[in-house]
């Protein structure tokens, strides 16, 4: 195929203003899919994000369009909304010449509208901003054309308005995708040069690897060469998605498509590798990506110690086809064998344990999420630290560095006021305001990644009753008075449960943790003392009662059916219980420290 005929293009969006809806629009279009597939999501088949409604791995699309007479070749590169999954955006628009930028023509420009098109900009895209949503009884058309005019910089007058659900507009959107998206340069001459933006692991045929050709010629059977791994390999088969595996002979300039080589580990394929042939190989490669980095950690271990292997086997499962999540062993006196787990952020650390448990049936303990850490010690030595319960004795410690994000949000105006609160209460420094108009404003922070990732989300919803959302990046580490609390449970210190924690809030944190504790940890036959401590010194204390009844006793003998059923409820609860000395600690508790903010 001709590269003048060929449009390789992304979708960007802020979170459900339509991205998946349009892609879909468009495949439905150009007859790839039909009318029964459009409704049923098809880009997003993870399982997980089919339920949580959200685009987390990158897609390629072939889409065939007649215009004018002529087949044109659309690829559409998808990708994902959400912020833990910026790194994922860069990667897919660095495969495009241009996006798609769609705004809600209600709810207007957002924190990740702004954040994804600059990543757009940055790539040196063409943008076409769509509204979506047209069809809505109550929409604000003209105000958010001049958002984007105003906060993004793009020509209004360019937009397209479309409803992605009833399929208006979208003809003109292609038009314009065709009309200006610049078609791919790269010469069908040159030695090949492509790059690979995404891999997964099929179980049936092996690692498929997905590739964007820049320069020269793929063809079936071609020996290729890995430039980065350096591994040679067959092209065994060369395809496109359409929107299924579809193979094909040839992938020229601007094409994107997958190879598949019978290679079994995802591992020897990287992400922002170049893919030449062995026969002519190119000068260099292409420039790369950056690594994801991870900033959120926990610990993930087997309830059952048997299951150890078996926990393992499924982590690296799941790391084949996200190279964004790492785990390496570690133990635990309490815990004992399992796993450090390391994260994008919260959103991906929910989704990884969610498909484990789906998947993998097996009963897991996993503690509080943390962020990364840096330390200086007196030594001189500066030590990456991920998990709290590695924290070195404080007379070590020169400078206790915690990762700081710069934070933005969008927000009604209205509750500038509640927001900057909620700011200063989590160490935030004011950075500045903009007005967006009469009614909303965009408010800059610089905030430590720990007070933001758990719940600002949430808190933010609900303080601007869902209006409000908010984009963040982390900016680096900075030196603050940190400290670790411990936790003793019945005079053992519980590693599983320590907290990294600024000073000004330990004590609070230290009550609030121990009181939460009570609350999740059950009676026992004896009493158990619930302490918090930093260093030698508690500072605070609670006490579980002793039990007195037998659970079954309030049933009168009476009824055995309701009595064993109590009993399988029992059970049902230990399963997700880890002895500790004598006392029994379920999962929720080992979570709730992060609830006792
Ligand atoms: P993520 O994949 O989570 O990033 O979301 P998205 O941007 O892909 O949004 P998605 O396409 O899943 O749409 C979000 C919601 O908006 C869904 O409930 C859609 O049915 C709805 N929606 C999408 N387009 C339109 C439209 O044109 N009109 C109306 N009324 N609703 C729409």
């Amino acid at each position: 195929m001709k590269p003048e005929f060929i449009r390789n293009f992304s979708i960007i969006a802020h979170i459900d203003h339509g991205k998946s809806t349009l892609a879909d629009q468009l495949l439905l279009k150009s007859g790839a899919i039909t009318t029964r597939e459009f409704q049923e999501q098809l880009l997003d088949d993870l399982d997980v994000e089919r339920e949580r409604g959200i685009t987390v791995k990158a897609r390629a699309v072939a889409i065939d369009y007649n215009y004018n007479g002529e087949t044109y070749q659309l690829n559409f590169i998808d990708t994902p909304g959400h912020v833990d999954f910026h790194y994922e955006v860069s990667r897919s628009l660095a495969a495009c010449e241009g996006a798609l930028l769609v705004v809600d023509a209600f709810q207007g420009v957002q924190a990740q509208t702004v954040a994804n098109a600059y990543a757009a900009i940055e790539a040196d895209l063409e943008i076409i901003p769509v509204v979506n949503k047209i069809d809505l009884p109550v929409t604000r058309i003209d105000e958010v054309l001049e958002e984007v005019e105003n906060i993004i910089g793009l020509d209004s007058s360019e937009a397209i308005q479309v409803s992605a659900k009833q399929g208006i507009g979208i003809e003109d959107c292609i038009e314009a995708i065709i009309k200006k998206i610049p078609a791919p340069k790269g010469n069908p001459e040159a030695p090949l040069k492509a790059l690979v933006f995404d891999s997964k692991y099929d179980p049936f045929r092996g690692v498929v690897t997905y590739v964007r050709i820049v320069e020269g010629t793929l063809r079936k059977g071609d020996r290729i060469r890995f430039m980065r791994k350096k591994s040679v390999q067959d092209a065994n088969e060369i395809g496109q998605f359409r929107p299924n595996m579809t193979a094909c002979q040839s992938l020229g300039p601007g094409q994107a498509g997958y190879i598949i080589t019978g290679e079994k580990v995802v591992g020897n394929i990287s992400v922002g590798d170049t893919v030449t042939l062995q026969g002519e190989q190119a000068a260099d490669p292409l420039p790369g990506y950056k690594s994801p980095k991870q900033m959120v950690y926990c610990g993930m271990y087997p309830i059952d110690s048997k299951d150890f292997e078996k926990l393992r086997d499924e982590l690296e499962r799941m790391s084949l086809n996200d190279a964004s999540f790492s785990f390496i062993p570690e133990t635990s006196d309490a815990l004992g064998f399992g796993f450090r787990c390391g994260f994008l952020g919260m959103l991906h650390m929910e989704i990884i344990q969610q498909r484990l448990e789906r998947e993998a049936d097996v009963g897991l303990i996993q503690t509080a999420p943390n962020v990364t850490y840096e330390l200086k010690l007196k030594s001189g030595e500066v030590v990456k630290l991920d998990n709290p319960a590695d924290v070195p004795d404080s007379g070590q410690i020169e400078e206790f560095r915690e990762p700081i994000a710069r934070v933005t949000f969008i927000l009604p105006a209205s509750n500038i006021g509640s927001v900057m609160q909620l700011c200063a209460d989590r160490r935030g420094e004011y950075k500045n305001t903009e007005y967006l108009g009469t009614d909303r404003a965009q408010l800059s922070y610089e905030l430590p990644l720990a007070e933001i990732i758990y719940d600002m989300h949430d808190k933010l919803k609900s303080i601007t009753r869902g209006y409000g959302t908010m984009d963040y990046e982390v900016i680096g580490f900075r030196d603050s008075d940190l400290v670790k609390l411990d936790i003793l449970v019945k005079g053992m210190l519980v590693e599983a449960l320590a907290q990294v924690v600024h000073r000004s809030t330990s004590e609070r944190r230290g009550r609030a943790t121990v009181k939460k504790l009570k609350e999740e940890i059950p009676k026992h036959q004896f009493e158990v003392a619930l302490q918090a401590a930093i260093g030698a010194r508690v500072i605070a204390r609670e006490t579980i009662s002793a039990l007195r009844k037998n659970v079954t006793a309030k049933c009168y003998g009476g009824d055995i059916t309701r009595k064993r059923k109590l009993l399988e409820k029992q059970k049902e609860g230990k399963k997700r219980m880890k002895q500790f000395g004598q006392v029994e600690i379920p999962q929720k508790a080992f979570l709730s420290v992060l609830e006792a903010g």
